[in-house]
């Protein structure tokens, strides 16, 4: 069976990719330093699927322990590099650690590969790169502007490091994968999202609200130019995103010999407002979620969803399930995590 290798394949969207990647008929290797996930989420990966998982603690800047995986697992066939730290406000109070994790990993990466090139790369990039959009859908040509974070703009080098390579004249075949907002959990309640301390996105601030681990949900804004006044996001559901690796990974395959750098939207197409998704949660959950407005939140757009023609022509991908779905598993994991939020080490 091909392997590829997974960076960050304990974390949120890692772990269900792990799941996407043994349907598709692959083995995935997981590479984590565990810094943002609990190594007990890859046994529930090893329950799902029924498979033995080969899993590296190793921090990918670490170049040396890298490249001993890739001896270790060769021949690989893919990889996929999730590793990353992901949340934006913390960024914002430690940028040195973003800059150093997020760009450090994928340069140790790069050198890696060139060694032992591999025949595919799946860079997870994110719409954040896109900064406040003028125009909507967000396609892949429209432009870059200044990122809103120091996460967003570690996104940005790192997409312009893999193009510079490309360029250079290695052998990289890369796609990166710009994703909206993925939300929801594995429908088994098996997987899902672990936040760090206090939610900083949306949906797990909703469940957690709706457990009763918080007293309220703050909708940060109620003024914005939509049609009912909050802000409105792409809400991707993570099962949907996971295929969307695999989806990369083939077209990489079917891709004529030599360097390559494609880049894909990965979204539903369609805009969701915040007080939408409270009520999507709350009619398929049967739950209330206590809220209320408050100021308008930093950096934040009016409204942000992709353009997924350009995934759905050339990946054949598309999204399949919708908000409703998503709330429902969220729901479903929210439930089976207990009383109690989840700590992590530490919220980076
Ligand atoms: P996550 O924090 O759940 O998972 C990241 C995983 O990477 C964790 O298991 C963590 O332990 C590991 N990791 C971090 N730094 C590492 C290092 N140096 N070496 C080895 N392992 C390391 O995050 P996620 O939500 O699964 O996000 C995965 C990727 O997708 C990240 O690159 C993130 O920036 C990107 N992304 C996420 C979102 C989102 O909303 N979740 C949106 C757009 C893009
Ligand atoms: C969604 C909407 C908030 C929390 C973030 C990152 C982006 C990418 C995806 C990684 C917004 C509103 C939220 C709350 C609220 N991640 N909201 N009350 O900001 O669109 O994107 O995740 O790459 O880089 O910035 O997602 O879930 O934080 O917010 O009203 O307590 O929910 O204002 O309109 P966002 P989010």
């Amino acid at each position: 069976m091909k392997k590829v290798i997974v960076t960050g394949g304990a974390g949120y969207i890692g772990s269900h990719t792990c799941v996407a990647l043994v349907e598709a008929g692959y083995s995935p290797v997981v590479v984590d330093n565990f810094c943002a996930s609990d190594p007990g989420v890859l046994a529930r990966v090893r329950e799902l699927t029924g498979r033995e998982l080969s899993v590296h603690q190793v921090d990918c800047r670490d170049r040396a322990a890298l490249a001993r995986v890739f001896e270790a697992e060769a021949p690989v066939h893919g990889v996929i590099h999730f590793a990353a730290h992901k949340c934006v406000g913390v960024s914002v109070r430690e940028p040195r650690e973003y800059y150093d994790n997020n760009i450090g990993s994928l340069l140790a990466l790069l050198w890696v590969l060139e060694r032992s090139p591999v025949p595919g790369l799946v860079f997870s990039s994110s719409c954040t790169v896109y900064g406040q959009p003028e125009q909507l859908p967000v396609t892949e040509a429209s432009p870059i502007k200044r990122a809103e974070s120091p996460y967003g703009r570690t996104k940005q080098i790192c997409e312009s490091l893999l193009q510079d390579v490309v360029a250079s004249g290695s052998a990289l075949r890369a796609v990166t994968l710009r994703y909206f907002n993925p939300i929801g959990a594995h429908p088994s309640g098996r997987l899902g999202e672990l936040p760090l301390g206090t939610p900083q996105t949306l949906v797990p601030y909703i469940t957690q609200t709706a457990a009763g681990l918080r007293d309220e949900l703050v909708v940060f804004g109620n003024d914005y130019p939509t049609p009912d006044g909050t802000c409105v996001r792409d809400y991707l559901h993570v099962c949907d995103l996971a295929s969307a690796h695999v989806a990369a990974l083939e077209w990489l395959e079917r891709q004529a010999a030599g360097a390559l750098h494609e880049v894909f939207n990965v979204g539903t197409g369609r805009g969701v407002s915040v007080l939408e998704a409270i009520r999507a949660f709350e009619d398929v959950t049967g739950v209330r979620v206590r809220h209320r407005f408050g100021p308008r939140r930093s950096g934040d757009a009016a409204a942000v969803y992709a353009g997924v023609e350009k995934a759905q022509r050339e990946l054949g991908w598309r999204a399949c399930l919708g908000i409703r779905e998503a709330m429902r598993h969220a729901w479903i994991w929210q439930r089976g995590l207990g009383s109690e939020p989840r700590e992590i080490g530490r919220a980076r």
